[in-house]
């Protein structure tokens, strides 16, 4: 079957079950800023899990256009993508488990002629029981049907977002591949993370067309159906064929390459491509005026830099003064002695810390440095405004560039002068303090006993690191850090504004 066609016989499928057919949203999410692209069919429809009413009636279904970039580096295997459309029915307090199962168990065997391998319940956790009602409904309607159990990690979804809908999954997976997950939104995911039931009880369904086509056309892989024309062969041709697809989706909603955000992202994809373009002499099929600006200047700093590589530089000097980070020069063919490579930095690094404790004499910043050391002033910063605003400020996002950091975190109001004054006082007498910035990896449940700061909605490992600041700060955190505050150089804030409803951001620069 054509993926047209299981667009429509989905669609259709849902309209004859009294659902209202939703147009996509758009890449760029409008007014939420938990996430920088629509990952998923149910986040145009959030408030409605929350007892706003539905201009759509009760039960709807969509296919939408998602930006994923957390796989990118899977992309190029059989199965995953950063752009892809999911096809979802959704329900806001209309239908339940039996419905939603029956639905989707009718869709897949009758309409697509497929066979389920197994289907996967939730097992069952303290607080949370296991969902017995799932597993009875899957029997009734096949009891030879395989079922599967799993915990948290693989069947409970949500919330998109440091808090909201959330809950229990069933999960059909076909030829081996997970390709449905129906979601049960029965609580709402509070910042501490504790559960609350919900009013009403929602259904959210997410099923990605790629993968649907895949097995419908019974090939082995994304890119051999009808979705990829040009049905590209080596991992190289499909990670261009992907991220075109991404490239020309965001072009199309009028996005511009950028050093920020999403414009930074799609700058990444872009650059991801022309390198491949010129190792590997392959087409992009890419139309667009926006992207032959960026590919010229890209084919410039690319010259200027091989240029650079074939008169005999040493790849760190291409590193620290053109901004090459190791991977593209890899790419470009050229060999990296990474031992050496990794020395140099750490003198790097040495120097720079000397300079510092000079009161920042010489311009030492290289490429990379300037967002380590905006990165330990974001930590700091985020210390600072729980010091003069209270608790109520929970980290919501954080962007770095070279230029500058932004944090983006709720509180309700404007700062007002004195506040941010005082902020900005508390950042730079702890830099001036010149506190150590350590790591150490222990167990999830000691970093959360020590108070460490953390995203609320991320899945952490069950061993994290955790960086602290003197006794000032302590946070869960991957790094890279600078070795001590001294380093950073003076802190100041630049823009205070606000982001979306109850959250504030900020823009701060170290000079
Ligand atoms: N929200 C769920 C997902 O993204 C189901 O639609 O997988």
């Amino acid at each position: 079957m054509l993926s047209s066609e299981i667009r429509d016989k989905f669609l259709k499928f849902f309209e004859s079950k009294g659902h209202k057919v939703v147009p996509s949203s758009p890449l760029v999410p409008e007014g939420d800023s938990s996430v920088l692209f629509t990952t998923a069919g149910m986040q145009q429809f959030k408030p409605y899990y929350l007892g706003k009413e539905s201009p759509y009636g009760k039960n709807v279904a969509s296919v939408q256009k998602c930006v994923r970039t957390s796989d990118i580096d899977e992309v190029g295997d059989e199965s995953h993508l950063t752009f892809f459309e999911m096809l979802g029915n959704f329900s806001f307090g209309g239908y339940w488990k039996k419905e939603a199962i029956e639905y989707a168990h009718e869709f897949i065997t009758r309409e697509m002629g497929l066979k389920i391998d197994y289907v996967s319940v939730f097992a069952g956790e303290p607080g949370v029981p296991e969902d017995k009602e799932s597993a009875e409904i899957w029997k009734s309607i096949d009891s030879s049907l395989e079922i599967r159990k799993a915990g948290r990690e693989d069947n409970f979804w949500g919330p998109t977002g440091e808090e909201g809908p959330c809950g229990p999954t069933t999960e059909i997976y076909v030829n081996g591949i997970e390709i449905w997950n129906i979601v049960f939104n029965e609580f709402y995911c509070n910042r501490d993370k504790s559960l609350k039931p919900l009013d009403i009880k929602g259904i959210d369904t997410g099923m990605g067309l790629e993968r649907l086509t895949m097995v419908s056309q019974n090939v082995s892989n994304l890119f051999e159906t009808d979705l990829f024309p040009s049905h590209p062969k080596t991992r190289e041709e499909g990670i261009v064929a992907d991220h075109s697809r991404a490239i020309n989706a965001l072009l199309e909603e009028g996005l511009i390459p950028s050093n920020k955000d999403q414009g930074y992202v799609l700058r990444r994809l872009m650059r991801r491509v022309l390198l491949y373009k010129n190792r590997y002499q392959l087409e992009i099929p890419v139309e667009s005026e926006v992207f032959k600006q960026e590919s010229n200047k890209f084919d410039e700093t690319l010259e200027a830099g091989l240029k650079k590589l074939k008169e005999g530089e040493d790849p760190f000097v291409l590193f620290t003064s053109y901004g090459f980070p190791v991977e593209l020069i890899k790419e470009l063919g050229v060999e990296v002695d990474e031992k050496d490579f990794a020395e140099k930095f750490k003198q790097h690094k040495e120097i720079s810390r000397a300079g510092a404790e000079q009161k920042f004499k010489g311009g030492l910043a290289g490429h990379g440095e300037m967002e380590v050391k905006l990165h330990t002033a974001t930590h700091l910063l985020h210390q600072a405004l729980h010091d003069v605003l209270g608790d109520e400020v929970m980290q919501k996002g954080s962007n770095i560039t070279p230029e500058r950091l932004r944090f983006d975190f709720s509180f309700q109001r404007k700062l007002t002068e004195e506040e941010k004054k005082k902020v900005e006082e508390i950042v730079n007498e702890k830099i001036s303090e010149a506190l150590p910035v350590n790591k150490a990896v222990m167990p999830k449940a000691e970093a959360e006993k020590i108070g460490a700061r953390h995203f609320f909605d991320q899945k952490y490992p069950e061993e994290v690191s955790v960086y602290s600041i003197g006794d000032y700060s302590k946070e869960f955190c991957g790094g890279p850090h600078v070795n001590s505050t001294a380093e950073l150089g003076h802190f100041r804030i630049t823009n205070e504004e606000s982001s979306s409803a109850g959250v504030r951001r900020i823009k701060a620069v170290l000079e």
